[in-house]
């Protein structure tokens, strides 16, 4: 059996841009509407408080691949000077079973997600869209930012906040050369943040106990909110 090991740096190197991989996104996401992608419910488990580890299998007919992801979420980590998110992606061969490919997931995983709220945007309101807000400026909040300058052509400002100071300054450093025109504004609290504005997401560790910090009675009406958290940060009502 001949395996293929590929690294973060490997596959951050063939320079997908964000565009492309919204269009892959969307392509996947019909499929799936169509019924022809299988992918079950993810299972888990919770080796320690907060933190988790997932199994996400699919198979995908138009490719013919089938794989595995194998990723987990630890909050603790950004204190450690570790990856919140780290993982494995396993392809195996559809025809034999045959292990082909054994690649790194943190990329994928955070431009993937990114992509994914990009999609939103752009048929929900990013067409119209002049501020962004992102809350939580970490691998996905970049990756989400980039995602919004893509999704909304007519984006004016957008605003960051985080409670560590030297994440908005990477995020501006990364998420800025996407978004040529686009003011970014650090904002001391998330209510200063999303307070108005068009485009929301928020991206905060998942935790067991959260504090939803984010209220309701500060967002417009017309607002299109996508917490890549799962409701950590913010209350539906
Ligand atoms: N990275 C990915 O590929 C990915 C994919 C899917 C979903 N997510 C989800 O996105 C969220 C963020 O993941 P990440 O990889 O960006 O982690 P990260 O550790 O890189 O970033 C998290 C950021 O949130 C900030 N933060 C923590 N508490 C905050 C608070 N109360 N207010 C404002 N900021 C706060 C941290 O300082 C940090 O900058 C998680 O819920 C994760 O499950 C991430």
């Amino acid at each position: 059996m001949k395996v293929k090991i590929l690294s973060k740096d490997q596959i951050a190197s063939l320079g997908l841009g964000m565009a492309e991989i919204m269009a892959a996104l969307e392509e996947g996401w019909t499929l799936r509407a169509t019924e022809k992608v299988e992918l079950p419910a993810k299972i888990g488990v919770h080796p320690r408080p907060d933190c988790y580890i997932h199994a996400m299998p699919c198979f995908v007919p138009k490719l013919d691949m089938a794989l595995i992801k194998w990723a987990a979420g630890y909050p603790p980590n950004l204190g450690r000077g570790l990856a919140y998110i780290n993982g494995l992606i396993v392809v195996n061969n559809a025809e034999t079973g045959l292990t082909e490919i054994i690649m790194d997931s943190a990329w994928v995983t955070a431009w993937r997600t990114g992509a994914a709220a990009g999609v939103c945007a752009r048929f929900m309101g990013g067409e119209t869209a002049e501020v962004a807000a992102v809350v939580g400026t970490g691998v996905q909040g970049i990756a989400t930012g980039i995602a919004f300058g893509v999704a909304a052509p007519n984006l004016k400002a957008m605003r960051i906040h985080d409670v560590l100071p030297s994440q908005l300054d990477r995020f501006v450093a990364q998420v800025g050369p996407h978004c040529p025109g686009v003011e970014f504004v650090r904002c001391q609290s998330a209510e200063e943040c999303v307070r108005g504005a068009d485009l929301v997401s928020t991206c905060v560790p998942i935790v067991e106990k959260p504090r939803r910090f984010v209220r309701r009675a500060w967002l417009k009406t017309d607002v299109l909110v996508i917490a890549s958290d799962y409701d950590s940060a913010g209350r539906r009502f």
